[in-house]
């Protein structure tokens, strides 16, 4: 019995790592709504959707990739996901296939903003509507539209969590020590996030309440500076390997660290690791555990707030986004009007822009910054369940 289930493992491992190869290492999910259900040549609905996602090996990319499909075809139209796996070539020809097939509009969380650029110029110049999706394209004047969540409000959720939990309002005056980090230094939304993060800290560095024992971030450490803290990739065992150095000035836990700002969970969870690892003699719930902060509400960092091993994370209901950036589609097809109220520059041309709400999560919903919720409220909300993220 056992081993016949190991054998249908091994047979369906080989027959995906084929298909892998065969799409040049993109995963392409096609729409079934082309499977003769009456459509005629002509018909609106006859019109193709296709979604290039960055990369398949983190949770929130999948969630959105997937809701996007959903939302698309459920309007009755057809959508093609493909994911980039984190590859800027594998990207350009996903949107050269896109132009090949002759889509309608191209929807891109882009692995790379800027390397994305001439392959999205060839898009529009065959017409197609290209859409920004989370991730703004930059240098170039060939995007339509660009849906995110408002980025600078990323960093001063977490940021604001932190400077709570330190008591830094109150007055208290450390020193603390902290140890901050940035996102992948080819995504623009990196720079925002820290932005936000960077403007409510910095007055700190300047008074020597916050300091950087691995020496990273110091008092003349500017915002053009972000990239010197950035983590390739967003990858979590670049972060491990980062933390893991960093700790080397902490003298085997003599010297506390008080606080991480991390941009992302995946960036948390390589943090966790490193302490975790080195076995400094700090404990989660307790004093002596640091406060870490993230990005996305992924299951792990849902669980490891749980654990009181990650202190906040900044939930973006990627259902939201995939929702609105399905209406914004469909309202191009119908050649309706789209309401983008914002703009946001991408070095170029004031890309027309949809700015979402993002919420902080703690362990219960304690803290004072607005909107606060708790991992409960995650899960009630259904955008994971209490089995994944080990809620009783
Ligand atoms: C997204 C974040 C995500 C990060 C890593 C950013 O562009 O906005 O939500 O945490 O990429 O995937």
């Amino acid at each position: 019995m056992r081993k016949a289930k190991v054998a249908v493992v091994v047979l369906l491992v080989a027959i995906m790592t084929m298909s892998f190869a065969l799409t040049g290492c993109s995963s392409s999910r096609s729409s079934g709504s082309d499977s003769g259900d009456g459509a005629k040549s002509g018909d609106a609905k006859e019109d193709l959707v296709f979604i290039t996602m960055p990369t398949e090996a983190e949770e929130r990319w999948i969630k959105d990739g997937e809701e996007l499909q959903k939302q698309i075809e459920d309007a009755g139209y057809k959508a093609e996901l493909t994911f980039a796996q984190d590859k800027i070539e594998q990207q350009n020809s996903d949107i050269e296939n896109a132009i090949n097939k002759g889509a309608k509009i191209i929807i891109i969380g882009a692995k790379d903003g800027t390397a994305v650029g001439p392959a999205v110029e060839k898009a529009k110049e065959a017409g197609i509507t290209v859409i920004a999706y989370d991730r703004l394209i930059m240098d170039t004047d060939a995007v339509d539209y660009y849906v995110t969540f408002q980025l600078e409000k990323v960093g001063v959720l977490e940021a604001s969590y932190l400077i709570e939990k330190l008591g830094l309002e109150d007055g208290n005056k450390g020193p603390f020590n902290i140890e901050l980090f940035t996102g992948s230094p080819d995504d623009n939304n990196a720079k925002y996030f820290f932005k936000g993060a960077w403007e409510l800290l910095q007055p700190y560095f300047e008074s020597g309440v916050l300091v950087s024992p691995s020496g990273k971030v110091t008092k003349d450490f500017t915002l053009d500076d972000w990239q010197d803290i950035a983590i390739d990739s967003w990858k979590m065992e670049k972060a491990q390997a980062e933390m893991e150095s960093r700790l080397a000035k902490y003298g085997g836990g003599a010297t506390h660290l008080d606080a991480v700002l991390s941009p992302y969970d995946g960036i948390s969870k390589g943090v966790i690791n490193a302490i975790e690892g080195q076995g400094l003699p700090w404990t989660p719930g307790t004093p002596d555990w640091p406060y870490i902060t993230g990005q996305d509400a992924m299951t792990t960092a849902l669980s490891d707030i749980l654990i009181d091993k990650q202190g906040e994370t900044v939930w973006k209901d990627t259902r939201v986004l995939a929702k609105k950036v399905a209406e914004v589609s469909v309202q191009i097809l119908k050649g309706e009007s789209v309401d983008a109220a914002d703009t946001m520059n991408n070095n170029n041309i004031d890309v027309p822009s949809i700015l979402l709400d993002s919420q902080s999560v703690t362990k219960n919903g304690e803290s004072d910054a607005s909107g606060t919720i708790s991992v409960k409220e995650v899960v009630d909300s259904g955008y994971v369940t209490a089995d994944e993220v080990g809620l009783k």
